[in-house]
């Protein structure tokens, strides 16, 4: 993505200063980070580092100790309920497990939002759940249920959900965790479009070096509470910054 100096300014998910703890064990300390409109932005970070509190802060399933939280100008602490519910409809959020209902087919789960949050007739969800389904390619889960499906598939089912409502916003919680290379190249490519076809904004954890390397504009390692070494995923792959270095050569792609 090519930002114009305007572009810069839009951002739309703020972080300043933001602290959380659980107990006696601090996650984030002094967390800070602007996501600008239409920008994809990747967290690496070791297991338990505190990548997804963070995108539960996003989402206002987490509140801060300390610090801010801006949404889209909203601040996540303050605001009101409803809008909170308006907000959230803006967004999507792909679980780092692809948290599908076992009872329910795969397009009754893609159409639970839409159910929950819209007054469509149920042709016209059969229809956008069609639709999510065949961009994610896996148009014949649609009377399936979970434990029919692959790990690889069930993650596309999680990715349909998460994009019924056409958010605006995406928090991808590790989208190519688990499955193989194959499958991963072609979930990242998906996400890689849902930014340039719909300027989308996305958020993504993961633990891949070939999805920085597909979807993110920009990248940082989240490590300490604080996110470090924020830059375009080529230079920070290049980068000789011992702890990333280190970092980095863990990892296996
Ligand atoms: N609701 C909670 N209550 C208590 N501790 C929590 C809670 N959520 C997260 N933690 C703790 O916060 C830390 C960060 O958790 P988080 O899930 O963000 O890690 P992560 O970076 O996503 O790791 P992974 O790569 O393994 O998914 C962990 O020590 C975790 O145990
Ligand atoms: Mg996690």
């Amino acid at each position: 993505m090519t930002m114009t100096p305007e572009k810069q300014d839009d951002v739309i998910i703020r972080f300043a200063g933001v602290h959380k703890a659980f107990g006696k064990r601090q996650v984030l300390a002094g967390l800070d980070l602007d996501i600008h409109r239409g920008e994809t932005f990747c967290i690496m970070g070791p297991s338990g580092c505190g990548k997804s509190v963070t995108l539960r802060h996003v989402i206002g399933l987490l509140k801060q100790d300390a610090g801010t939280v801006e949404v889209d100008g909203h601040d996540m602490a303050t605001i009101p309920r409803k809008e909170l519910v308006a907000l959230r409809s803006r967004m999507g959020y792909v679980f780092q497990e692809a948290a599908l209902l076992n009872w329910l087919t795969a397009g009754a789960n893609v159409a639970l939002p839409l159910r929950e949050t819209t007054k469509f007739t149920e042709a016209e969800i059969e229809q956008k759940v069609r639709e999510k389904l065949e961009l994610v390619r896996v148009p014949d889960a649609y009377e399936k249920l979970p434990s029919e499906l692959s790990g690889g598939m069930k993650k596309r089912v999680g990715l349909a959900r998460a994009l019924i409502t056409d958010p605006e916003i995406i928090l991808y919680d590790e989208p190519t965790a688990g499955l193989d290379p194959e499958i991963s190249s072609s979930i990242n490519h998906t996400i890689r479009e849902l930014a340039d076809r719909l300027h989308v904004t996305g958020l993504v954890v993961t633990h891949h070096i070939g999805c920085i390397k597909i979807v993110g504009d920009r990248v940082g390692l989240l490590d300490g509470g604080t996110l470090n070494y924020i830059s375009t995923p080529a230079e920070f792959l290049a980068s000789k910054e011992p702890r990333l270095v280190r970092f980095l050569g863990d990892r296996l792609d």
